[in-house]
């Protein structure tokens, strides 16, 4: 580390200038989240969640792989928090595993799961490190999932009594909350495409899940807050930038629909209380929004610290008939994530693409937080996650040479630098991810970290990326023009 650092450093005073300065304040993050780094699947009475049984059933994930050990974050993370130190990060986001608290998803907490986040917390105390935990990353306890999972509204209510096990437990260290992460992704993924746990195909019932995913946040927020009335709250979603591929008016609203799943129907209820009308009527085919109770909207949109914005790439998409759909298949229905959209197809804008084939699209970002902080809430938004996969490689001189990450990230702070120009309360950024680890259905085949893991040996290497990363906090922004 030293030896690189110092090599990082002779190429760095070369900088010319910080012409791109961050404010004082601004938190330099990185994340992780349980499920993909921790591992300990089964230490100290964690129970089973949805993702244990989804990645444990053949042909799930790619090679068969789980998250049994993962990284063993469980075991490593001192190591992996003077690390964090070491590159100078000032925020962790961190996933707090509900079957580690509440194995059965309701009753008393495990404290022995809960001691975990307790040591986790003082660790990074210790090492000036604020803790940013999110409380569900996608890790439903199987018991709940088996009495029906997100589509029951049962689970919103649970949820809110486990956040407040772990508001009891770390809140008096720890005071940045997030509560749900993407629920695009656990309603649509989860439910509709069943590329996610619990892998069901249920579009009608994947239409509730994002209801409930948005109720329990605001049951979440509301517990938290009761709790702890000076603590920062907010949910991540992720975003993106949707352009029609073309003027023509099947691509005008092929955008417009897409656009209603990903970004209105989840902004619309969390800042104005309602869901969007045009998105109820492209939904009508899986049913009349009847789960929708009296006074739902009012807690989905109950008052947030924060907003956190997982931002990766843009879509374009088009109405019109073609030869390619998602990931370049003609068909969009059975295994699609988008409900009512079977005739939308997803098309190529032309931009180079990252390991899991996402267009590169700064712009996008900038796009995306002007838009939510002009049109939906003035409340400090936070980058909860951006970054790439790459096909890195160690090599003989024992260092990771990623310069594609390393441009991904440069480009995407400069679009955060742009935003916060035009007056974007934006107070921090997070690096997707701070180590490789395991990408869901891709299993360890994504590599998204600053810091490279050899997954036999769990050795952990810093990227160049994460050198230049921390040369980046250490001088508060970058050089006017991109090296
Ligand atoms: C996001 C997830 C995160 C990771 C990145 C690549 O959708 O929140 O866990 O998989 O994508």
């Amino acid at each position: 580390m030293t030896a690189q650092r110092s090599d990082q450093e002779t190429r760095t005073s070369a900088w010319p200038d910080v012409g791109l300065r961050f404010p004082d304040e601004f938190a330099w993050g990185a994340a992780t989240a349980a499920y993909q780094v921790e591992g300990g699947a089964t230490a100290d009475g964690r129970g089973p969640s949805i993702w244990d049984t989804f990645s444990r059933t053949p042909g799930n994930t790619l090679g068969g792989d789980t998250g049994d050990v993962a990284i063993d974050h469980y075991h490593r993370y001192r190591d992996d928090v003077a690390l964090m130190a070491d590159l100078g990060i000032t925020a962790y986001r961190f996933s707090v595993s509900w079957p580690r608290v509440q194995p059965a998803g309701a009753g008393a907490a495990n404290q022995a799961g809960l001691d975990f986040y307790r040591r986790l917390v003082d660790a990074l105390l210790e090492a000036g490190i604020e803790p940013y935990p999110t409380l569900y990353h996608w890790d439903l306890p199987q018991p709940l999932e088996d009495a029906g999972g997100w589509p029951l509204r049962d689970v919103a209510g649970r949820f809110a009594d486990y956040a407040q096990l772990v508001g009891e437990a770390i809140g008096d260290r720890s005071h940045h909350w997030m509560t749900v992460n993407e629920p695009w992704c656990a309603a649509f993924l989860g439910y509709a495409s069943g590329a996610h746990a619990p892998g069901r195909r249920e579009p009608a019932a994947s239409v509730r899940a994002a209801h409930h995913l948005l109720l329990a946040h605001g049951l979440a927020t509301q517990a938290l807050h009761a709790q702890h009335p000076d603590h920062q709250v907010g949910i991540a979603v992720n975003l993106y930038a949707v352009s029609p591929a073309s003027d023509a008016e099947e691509d005008l609203d092929a955008a417009r629909r897409i656009d209603g799943l990903q970004n209105r129907l989840f902004l619309d209820p969390l800042f104005k209380a309602s869901y969007p009308d045009d998105v109820v009527a492209d939904l009508a085919v899986h049913g009349d929004f009847g789960h929708v109770h009296e006074g739902d909207l009012e807690v989905v949109a109950t008052p947030v610290d924060l907003l956190g914005i997982n931002y990766y790439s843009r879509h374009t998409v088009s109405g019109l008939p073609g030869e390619s759909g998602v990931d370049g298949t003609s068909a969009l229905p059975a295994e699609s994530p988008w409900p009512a959209s079977e005739h939308v197809r997803f098309v190529s804008a032309g931009r180079p693409v990252t390991g899991m084939g996402w267009e590169i699209d700064e712009p996008g970002l900038v796009e995306v937080l002007r838009r939510v902080s002009e049109s939906y809430t003035t409340v400090p938004l936070l980058v909860t996650e951006n970054g790439a996969a790459f096909g890195d490689e160690l090599t003989p001189d024992g260092l990771v040479h990623d310069r594609e990450r390393t441009g991904y990230i440069d480009a995407h702070l400069r679009a955060c630098h742009a935003a916060i120009t035009a007056g974007v309360p934006l107070r921090g950024y997070f690096a997707w991810s701070l180590m490789d680890n395991f990408e869901w259905t891709w299993g360890y085949s994504q590599r998204f970290g600053l810091v490279y893991v050899d997954f036999t040996t769990q050795q952990r290497t810093p990227k160049d990326s994460a050198l230049w990363y921390a040369e980046v906090i250490r001088q508060g922004g970058l050089p006017s023009q991109a090296q």
